[in-house]
């Protein structure tokens, strides 16, 4: 693991419902001043759902990051999710951490049993086998056995599981408020604690005598 410069992120992108959390990810690590590089995996659901929830398509892959941000990228590039030969496929390319968000059960089981057949689930398989920082922001509901056997697999492996529930101890009033604490809460899992993130330090003297 490299210092807190210079870090090189993966961001893998799945068909789970909530594509504004991998909008947000994109934006505040492209804002990061710790990162140099983020490498941006969609899947073919992923895009579906960049395109269902937040209304962007990308004829062109190298668009997506502007499109996404709003505004031109600078250091997110992106990997096409069939090249299973890309950098961040090989152990022996320095990724620091990577997270995969949200991340459809469908991707969640290829993790957890190993089964490398395409750049998310390569990479992800990667960062487990070279014992590097994994984040998996799994999103359905309910869960069924398997989904949560898979999830025990992927944590037992070493992967965090960090489902995609949000907080409101920190009275969230909007949509961004919750999007923002629960992203800020998923890069301090990987060493990029952010400014905005809200902390708990207990409830306030005050507070407590009027209970
Ligand atoms: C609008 C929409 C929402 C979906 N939401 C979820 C979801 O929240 N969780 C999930 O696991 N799959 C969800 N799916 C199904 C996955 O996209 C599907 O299983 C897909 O094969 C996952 O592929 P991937 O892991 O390669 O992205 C959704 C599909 C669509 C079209």
């Amino acid at each position: 693991m490299s210092d807190t410069q210079n870090q090189i992120v993966t961001v893998g992108v799945t068909g789970a419902s909530g594509a504004i959390l991998a909008q947000k990810t994109l934006a505040l690590l492209e804002a990061d001043a710790r990162v140099a590089r983020v490498h941006l995996v969609v899947t073919e659901a992923g895009q579906r759902l960049f395109a269902e929830e937040l209304g962007i398509t990308s004829g062109d892959a190298k668009q997506l990051p502007s499109r996404v941000l709003g505004h031109p990228a600078g250091k997110i590039d992106v990997l096409p999710n069939k090249d299973v030969g890309a950098s961040i496929a090989s152990g022996s390319y320095a990724v620091d951490a990577m997270v995969v968000i949200p991340c459809s059960m469908g991707t969640l089981g290829a993790i957890a049993n190993g089964i490398s057949d395409d750049l998310v689930a390569r990479s992800a398989d990667v960062m487990l086998k070279e014992n590097r920082k994994l984040v998996l922001c799994v999103r359905d509901s309910p869960f069924n056995r398997v989904h949560l056997g898979n999830m025990l697999s992927a944590q037992q492996a070493g992967a965090v599981i960090m489902p995609v529930v949000p907080a409101f101890y920190h009275h969230p009033k909007t949509i961004d408020d919750l999007v923002t604490q629960y992203v800020c809460r998923v890069l301090g899992q990987i060493g990029l604690a952010q400014d905005k993130m809200y902390r708990w330090m207990g409830t306030p003297a005050a507070k407590k005598a009027e209970a």
